[in-house]
């Protein structure tokens, strides 16, 4: 017998979105997350993630596929879905001209939350996004950090059992994203599913216990971080080089030799090899390493590798 708890958070079979313009975005996409998990949705732009979003969020219809929201069917059952669900998309998109209680308390009002209840809510997640000392100023003159935790604190107005994020923490700052990711890690202690886009690897290594990675409309990975980074049979590091780099690098076999700049080498090996082969082989060349590093960021590595881009290029 299975009861309701059984079911995954999210569950998406075969999932497909052909847009009005021919676009293939989505080309079958299955995907399992787990009540209570953090997970990351991955991938270089236009490879299908916001248009997963929107579809479990149902702001576009997907042309193909199931998705189950804790077992309810989103296209037979779409409202009792959809009120189990919170989305906080990528752009600001609440009214600068409304203060943060009235935003959230209207929100709470639009999906059918009861008035005093509403109320109470606001001031409780007005003081979780630590935004209570700002909860009747207009919200225009919120900084950008600030807006960012009002839209998450609007999308917990409904009490989501799956909180969606689209690129929660673009373009705010270190000390910004660190709070944002403080917020984030408490909702998710307090018994809420998580799941987020990011370009920043770091972010979703630092965060989430699983996650899938997506490409070209494709689920090519999907599992736990840390399967998938022990998956990484190379190694990286970076070399920082006594004098300058000779304009021509030795080749040695078996590693990848890349001039970062002109006294800074990069290294990609497998985990087996030697490193007095590579160090022999610099040697013969006149190079000397000073001091060397592993190359930081490993989910970035294996992102790299099976997509074929980097962070910074999917960003851009
Ligand atoms: N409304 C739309 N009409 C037509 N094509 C679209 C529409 N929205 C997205 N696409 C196309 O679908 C593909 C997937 O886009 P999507 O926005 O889902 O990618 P993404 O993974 O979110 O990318 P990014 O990292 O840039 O946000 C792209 O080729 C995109 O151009
Ligand atoms: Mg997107």
């Amino acid at each position: 017998m299975s009861s309701p708890t059984d079911h995954p958070a999210l569950e998406l079979v075969d999932l497909r979105k052909t847009y009005a313009t021919g676009v293939e975005a989505l080309k079958g996409v299955s995907l399992r997350v787990e009540p209570g998990d953090f997970f990351a949705l991955l991938g270089p732009n236009g490879a299908g993630k916001s248009t997963t979003i929107g579809i479990v969020s149902s702001l576009v219809n997907a042309s193909a596929g199931e998705v189950r929201v804790h077992g309810v069917d989103l296209l037979r059952e779409r409202s009792t879905a959809m009120r189990m669900v919170g989305l906080v998309p990528q752009e600001i998109n609440f009214n600068l001209f409304e203060k943060p209680f009235d935003i959230l308390v209207n929100y709470a009002g639009f999906y059918g939350v009861p008035r005093d209840q509403a109320i109470v809510r606001a001031g409780e997640e007005l003081e979780r996004a630590q935004l209570s000392d700002k909860a009747h100023t207009m919200s225009r003159t919120l900084s950008g950090g600030m807006k960012r935790r009002l839209m998450i604190a609007r999308a917990l107005m409904t009490r989501p059992r799956l909180l969606i994020l689209d690129e929660p923490t673009a373009g705010v700052d270190i000390e910004i994203r660190r709070a944002m990711w403080r917020q984030l890690r408490e909702i998710n202690a307090a018994g809420t599913t998580v799941i987020l886009t990011t370009h920043y690897l770091e972010e979703a290594e630092s965060l989430c216990r699983n996650l899938a990675i997506i490409d070209h409309g494709r689920i090519i990975q999907h599992g736990s971080m840390r399967s998938l980074l022990a998956q990484l049979d190379v190694e990286a590091f970076v070399l920082d080089i006594e004098g300058r780099l000779p304009p021509a690098l030795p080749a040695i076999e078996g590693a990848a030799l890349v001039a970062a700049d002109d006294h800074t080498l990069e290294l990609e090996m497998p985990r087996s090899m030697d490193l007095n082969r590579v160090f022999a082989g610099l040697d013969a060349a006149g190079i000397r390493v000073r001091s060397m590093r592993t190359k930081a960021n490993r989910l970035e590595e294996l992102f790299v590798r099976m997509t074929g881009r980097g962070a910074a290029e999917a960003a851009a």
